[in-house]
């Protein structure tokens, strides 16, 4: 009864219907187009010394912040990059400013310098790999929800979410590579040498 009176009424039908589209839109998303195998293998990482421990862990777990809002370039290039100083300060400007590491920080800031954070995972260069090919099959283009990106971030970094220094877990060498490639050839991952050699 409601929902027919809802449905006369036109401001409330047109909200219904665009209920009802977003309803069919979420049942959509949840179940994803094809599956992917994951690839195996772990690693054993030292902590790399950083400028300032960034703990993943209070930023992803507990504060619910997507790995695509820091690492934004991840979906549209090679690298996933490394946030700027200024999209911290979007939250450190009022957030634990009492805590220490977040006065470094300040101080970075007002220096104008970038605190110089060190790689932690390194390809040789004469290997070749993208983020953004990766991501487009192993996620967007199957319409894997992007709400949970960071389970597709963990084929090739691990549990990032629960980590108080970014680590290398996985071995990410030329057998790791090569072996989801041949798990998933059926969805274009190449086995060629030049395609990983340039
Ligand atoms: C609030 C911003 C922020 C969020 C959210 C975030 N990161 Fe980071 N991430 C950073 C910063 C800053 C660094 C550089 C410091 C470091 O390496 O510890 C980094 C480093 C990394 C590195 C290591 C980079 C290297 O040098 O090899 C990986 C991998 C990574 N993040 C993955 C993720 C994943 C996966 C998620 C989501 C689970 C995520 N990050 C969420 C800010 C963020
Ligand atoms: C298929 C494997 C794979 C997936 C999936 C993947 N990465 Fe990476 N990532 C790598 C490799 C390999 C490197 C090292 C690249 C190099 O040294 O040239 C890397 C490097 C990085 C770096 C540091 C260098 C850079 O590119 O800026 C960050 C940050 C990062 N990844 C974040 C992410 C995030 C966030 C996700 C999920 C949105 C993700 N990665 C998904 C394999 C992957
Ligand atoms: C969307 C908001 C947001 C952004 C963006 C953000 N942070 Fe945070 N950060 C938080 C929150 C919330 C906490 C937890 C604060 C608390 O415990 O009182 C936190 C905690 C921290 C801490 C731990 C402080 C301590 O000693 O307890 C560090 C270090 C930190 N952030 C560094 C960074 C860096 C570096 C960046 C940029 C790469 C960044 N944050 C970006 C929200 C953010
Ligand atoms: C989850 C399994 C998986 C892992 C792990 C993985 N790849 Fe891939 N890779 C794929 C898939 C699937 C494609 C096909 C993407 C496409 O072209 O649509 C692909 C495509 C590629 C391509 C072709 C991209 C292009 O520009 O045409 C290269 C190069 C590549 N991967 C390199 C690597 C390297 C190097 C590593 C290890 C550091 C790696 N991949 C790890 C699944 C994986
Ligand atoms: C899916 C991507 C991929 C493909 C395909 C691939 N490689 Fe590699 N290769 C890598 C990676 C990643 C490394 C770097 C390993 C490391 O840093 O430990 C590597 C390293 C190497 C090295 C340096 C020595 C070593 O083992 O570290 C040689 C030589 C090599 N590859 C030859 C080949 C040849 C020949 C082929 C074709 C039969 C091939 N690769 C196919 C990803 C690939």
């Amino acid at each position: 009864m409601v929902v027919k009176n809802r449905l006369i009424n036109p401001g409330a039908g047109l909200a219904g219907i665009i209920f009802l589209v977003m309803l069919l839109m979420s049942s959509v998303t949840l179940a994803t187009k094809y599956d992917v195998v994951p690839p195996s293998g772990t690693h054993k990482g030292e902590d790399v010394p950083q400028p300032i421990e960034f703990p993943h862990d209070i930023h992803v777990k507990d504060n619910g912040i997507n790995c695509m809002y820091c690492h934004t370039y991840a979906r549209r290039s090679t690298v996933a990059g490394i946030p700027p100083t200024s999209k911290c300060m979007g939250c450190h400007k009022v957030i634990a400013t009492d805590k220490p590491r977040i006065q470094q920080l300040t101080k970075y800031w007002e220096d104008k310098e970038s605190p110089p954070w060190k790689k932690v995972h390194d390809l040789p260069d004469f290997v070749h790999f993208t983020h953004e090919k990766h991501l487009k099959t192993l996620a967007f283009d199957r319409e894997f929800p992007v709400e949970n990106i960071k389970e597709i971030c963990a084929f090739c970094h691990g549990d990032v979410e629960n980590m108080t220094v970014a680590n290398k877990v996985k071995p990410l060498n030329m057998g790791f590579c090569i072996n989801c490639h041949i798990e998933n050839k059926d969805l274009g991952a190449p086995g060629d040498c030049w395609k990983c050699h340039k």
